[in-house]
């Protein structure tokens, strides 16, 4: 088996502004930027040395940018600086607890204080627009602005509004037609409650659509967006608060979730419009993390995702693990939901199976009946993701590209102006495992031919998610 472990090193550079050498030929109208954030150190001290995190998704946030213009690419990559950068860096200790990884008792302090200066900075996850900022996002509500041409931080950013959740979806998401972006988050408490939001386009405060009371909180990391309604796979991955805020509890997050298969996976479904809970069938347990799209067929919801048997993902991915080799479990199934909304369960059918993780689709179809899934892919049990996929829901039919010793990350879907649904290019940024360096790979999205790639100087760390923003996307 090729090794994919270099994408688990730390990143021991940062680049500014580095021309790429490009394979090929890049798309003369490709023009903006994709801007990516993921783990890129995993321990205090020197690389192999010091102390270590426990899980993949406790990693330095390290931002990525390849800028494209007139045929050419270049690569800038920076970490944020923040205090938990500050605390490995200069004091040679792991910052404030995590995901997976404890730090005594600064997880009690992060959920009673979760705005407070004790809770982790480290914004690895994701990247959204907010009026004119942008900002690095993770699970917990501490927002990080940086500057989207030169990555550099600048500083913590905070919501211009009096919502105060616990935990929030890093994975936003933005209507097409409205322009708002709308999230999920999760207040504890005695009475637990789900928070939906909506943050109109160029604003900074936002607007609660819906509360939703929760018997008992579960895990919950993305979601789905119809013109009408917002649909979440509420999974029986559960969160024991309790274990988590009594003292000589759960030392970590990871710790206090617990899989209850017994119970249902339950498909929330909130109006956009009246903020109520409209339907809510269940179905057999599955765990997943990401949602595709949704949308509206008559007296349904067809609800796209990427479903795994249990969430023996989540455990999986601790990094002693993954550097021993262990990616056993990354071992998702596309499936479309049918999602009564009067009443009735929800039932699903296969639309491509095994190995599937991270799909995307084109962002103008968000809510809408649409045709094409990207995806990344395993070659088989016990493989890393060394594949990218493109699926045609209608037929079922998998375009494939894979090449031996590379790796896969998230493809992002970037439309040709003017074109149709697949007319444009799939980016994602592979690990060439013999060759020990990373390049930006370009798929025609129709047809998954190569159109270029792009060497990187060295090994980027496997990131996490990513956004392309046009040249026309202005700071203001
Ligand atoms: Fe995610």
């Amino acid at each position: 088996m090729a090794d994919y472990r270099a994408g688990f090193r730390s990143a021991d550079t940062e680049h500014d502004a580095v021309d790429l050498p490009v394979e090929g030929a890049l798309p003369e109208w490709l023009s903006g930027a994709l801007v990516r954030n993921g783990p890129g150190k995993f321990e205090a001290g020197e690389p192999g040395s010091g102390e270590r995190f426990a899980h993949w998704f406790d990693g330095l946030a390290l931002l990525r940018r390849f800028g494209f213009d007139d045929g050419s690419v270049e690569l800038t990559t920076r970490f944020l600086r923040t205090e938990e950068l500050r605390a490995v860096v200069e004091e040679g200790r792991l910052g404030a607890g995590q995901f997976g990884t404890g730090a005594g008792g600064s997880l009690l302090a992060r959920l009673k204080h979760s705005v407070s200066p004790a809770s982790t900075d480290n914004a690895n996850v994701n990247v959204m627009r907010a009026g004119g900022d942008f900002l690095a996002l993770t699970e917990v509500p501490t927002q990080v602005a940086f500057d989207p041409e030169t990555l550099a931080t600048e500083g913590r950013w905070a919501f211009d509004d009096d919502l105060d959740p616990h935990v929030a979806c890093a994975h936003p998401v933005t209507d097409p037609e409205t322009g708002a972006t709308f999230n999920l988050s999760v207040r504890f408490g005695r009475r637990p409650e789900y928070v939906l939001t909506r943050l109109p386009e160029g604003r900074t405060s936002r607007e609660v659509v819906a509360r939703v009371a929760l018997s008992e909180p579960v895990y919950v990391h993305s979601f789905a967006l119809t013109p009408e309604h917002v649909v979440v796979a509420a999974c029986p991955l559960v969160i024991d608060l309790w274990g988590l805020l009594r003292p000589g509890g759960h030392d970590t997050f990871l710790d206090a979730l617990d899989w209850r298969p017994e119970r249902p996976t339950r498909f929330v479904v909130v109006s956009r419009d009246s903020g109520d809970v409209v339907a809510a069938p269940t179905a057999p347990a599955f765990f997943t993390f990401h949602h595709a799209n949704a949308f509206r067929r008559g007296d349904r919801l067809v609800v796209d995702l990427v479903a795994f048997e249990d969430a023996g993902v989540v455990d999986s991915l601790a990094l002693d693990d993954l550097r021993a080799g262990s990616v056993r479990t990354i071992d998702g199934d596309l499936r479309r939901y049918s999602v009564p909304l009067d009443g009735g369960r929800a039932t699903h059918e296969p639309v491509a199976t095994g190995g599937l993780s991270l799909p995307r689709f084109d962002e103008r179809r968000r809510g809408k009946p649409y045709r094409h899934v990207y995806a990344t892919r395993t070659g088989g049990p016990g493989d890393a993701p060394n594949h990218l996929v493109g699926v045609d829901c209608w037929t079922g039919d998998t375009r494939v590209w894979g090449e031996p010793e590379t790796f896969c990350g998230e493809p992002v879907f970037v439309p040709e102006p003017g074109g149709g649904e697949a007319d444009g290019v799939v980016l994602s940024v592979v690990l060439d495992a013999d060759r020990e360096r990373s390049f930006l790979l370009v798929l025609d999205a129709a047809t998954f031919e190569e159109r270029a790639r792009a060497w990187a100087p060295d090994v980027l760390p496997f990131d996490f998610h990513g956004q392309f923003y046009p040249s026309d996307s202005s700071r203001s």
